[in-house]
């Protein structure tokens, strides 16, 4: 059943999803192909800064209502963020900036192959951390608090992203997710927001992809066509 969290749930989806595509898309790189490299590059900064933005929410707010019921529990959650994460970014950040810098092909292997490496150690780093905090952290926060106070501490975490900060995520949630998650999480917006912010998100999903979201309309009758 779709709660309070359940946006936060597809936030979770979408970070597993991208993780594992980075540790293919590091396996395929063509390491002499400059522009390729620095897409890639540029998806790995916007993913970063989403995800400290994520952890930020979660530091505020989750963890804060765990810890005062649960002493402690929160604690290995925030070392993860704060400590073992930071590691596996500055790795993929020296590979980039090695990539960029390399003057012969063995240099560009070597910064290749690290590359490769953090991406393997995000993938498992973020595998693990964020099944913890489904499996673990969320099931404590549906057990432990009502529906308005789950509800409130959803509210609470979306506003601290920045509104274009916010849409540039839920744009590329809906990019990634399969047909279901994107209606899910399209039902949630539309009952979590009021009517003007959720149209501007219809409005900027709808360009995204104007077939899928002529779909999506077929599929949840109160959707009002955007301006
Ligand atoms: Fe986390
Ligand atoms: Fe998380």
């Amino acid at each position: 059943m779709a709660g309070p969290m359940q946006m936060y749930l597809y936030v979770h989806d979408s970070i597993l999803r991208a993780v594992a595509g980075y540790e293919q898309t590091a396996k395929a790189l063509d390491r002499d192909d400059a522009a390729g490299v620095a897409a890639f590059g540029a998806e790995l900064d916007w993913f970063h800064t989403m995800v400290k933005a994520h952890e930020h929410a979660e530091e505020q707010v989750l963890f804060p209502a765990l810890e005062a019921r649960y002493v402690h529990v929160a604690e290995s959650y925030a070392f993860d963020h704060d400590d073992f994460e930071p590691h596996v970014f500055d790795g993929i950040d020296e590979a980039l900036a090695g990539l960029g810098r390399a003057s012969s092909n063995g240099e560009r292997v070597d910064a290749a192959e690290l590359l490769y490496r953090q991406a393997v150690a995000l993938h498992e780093h973020m595998r693990l951390h964020i099944t913890k905090e489904n499996e673990l952290l969320i099931s404590k926060v549906e057990k432990e608090l009502d529906v308005d106070e789950q509800v409130h501490l959803a509210a609470t975490m979306a506003g601290l992203f920045e509104p274009p900060l916010m849409g540039a995520l839920v744009g590329w949630m809906y990019d990634g997710q399969v047909a279901q998650d994107r209606e899910g999480m399209v039902r949630f917006l539309m009952r979590a927001l009021p009517a003007e912010p959720f149209g501007g998100i219809a409005a900027m999903l709808a360009a995204r992809d104007p077939g899928a979201w002529a779909d999506m309309q077929r599929r949840v009758p109160e959707l009002v066509a955007p301006a």
